[in-house]
């Protein structure tokens, strides 16, 4: 047993569909989220400056005593991930593998294909996993760089929606891919106008519901399950203004964000 809390960081608030879905598969754990609002978005910026962030965002979440962090940006995981694993004790678990794993699992004819952002594209990290577990896979990536700005205006659904999802995607589509993988923190919100436009053939893999499978499967066989019986405790932490993060919060975590704070990085 381990009551400390699971920490988890995403590059604004994103990454709450992460959480929504870690609450759901454990919900007497205490979480404490931290949304890096004032550096957001990450997926435009160089490695350097990505890699910078996500070991600032660690030694943040250490302060609070997690006893494993959660990279739930697919970018930071995509581009920070061994550097991370490289420089803290603190078990850090990433989406994209549990993400794979799904992929290559659902796959019939080999064909899979990844969204994400510009940076998370251009480091290759999903095509990389695939392909070194399913050797035979044809790997299509696409970067969609207006999604991210249309789910944070709340542009879910609606013509304009529809259309720029299928600009994004008209490529993949001929591509005859069978499964694709959501491989951006925001991508779920979007997830019925996708399967519209890519068809009920093509398999969406939720990366989020993936990753909080396999955090459960880690505590439990780490004997690292909180032992309260009680619903875990929820902290949310942003480095800039709370009021836009409470604003749009709801939408990704699928309910009311009970308190956010403004943290400092002091480091
Ligand atoms: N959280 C990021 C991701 O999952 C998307 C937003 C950003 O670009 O920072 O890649």
């Amino acid at each position: 047993m381990d009551n400390r809390a699971i920490g988890i960081f995403d590059s604004g608030v994103g990454g709450l569909t992460v959480a929504k879905e870690l609450i759901r598969c454990l919900p007497n754990e205490d979480i404490v989220y931290f949304g890096d609002t004032a550096r957001v978005p990450y997926g435009t910026k160089s490695k350097q400056t990505i890699i910078r962030f996500s070991v600032e965002n660690v030694l943040l979440l250490l302060r609070y005593n997690v006893k494993v962090i959660v990279v739930a940006c697919n970018t930071s995981s995509s581009v920070a991930l061994t550097k991370l694993r490289e420089n803290f004790k603190v078990p850090i678990m990433d989406v994209i593998s549990p993400g794979v794993s799904d992929a290559v699992s659902a796959t019939g004819n080999n064909r899979i294909g990844i969204i994400g952002t510009s940076a998370t594209v251009k480091s290759k990290a999903y095509q990389r996993q695939i392909l070194k577990r399913l050797p035979c896979a044809r790997v299509f990536s696409r970067g969609c760089p207006l999604f991210v700005p249309l789910v944070e205006e709340g542009w879910l659904t609606g013509r304009i929606t529809s259309e720029i999802i299928g600009y994004h995607l008209m490529d993949l589509k001929k591509n005859r891919i069978d499964t694709l993988i959501l491989g951006c923190t925001h991508y779920p919100l979007l997830r019925s106008g996708i399967s519209k436009f890519m068809g009920k053939e093509v398999r969406l893999i939720d990366s989020a519901v993936s990753t909080a499978r396999s955090v459960k499967r880690f505590l439990h066989e780490g004997g690292l399950t909180s032992g309260r019986p009680s619903a875990g405790r929820l902290s949310f932490l942003v480095s800039d203004e709370p009021a836009q993060f409470k604003s749009i919060g709801g939408k990704f975590l699928g309910r009311g964000l009970i308190k956010v704070r403004k943290a400092s990085y002091g480091v």
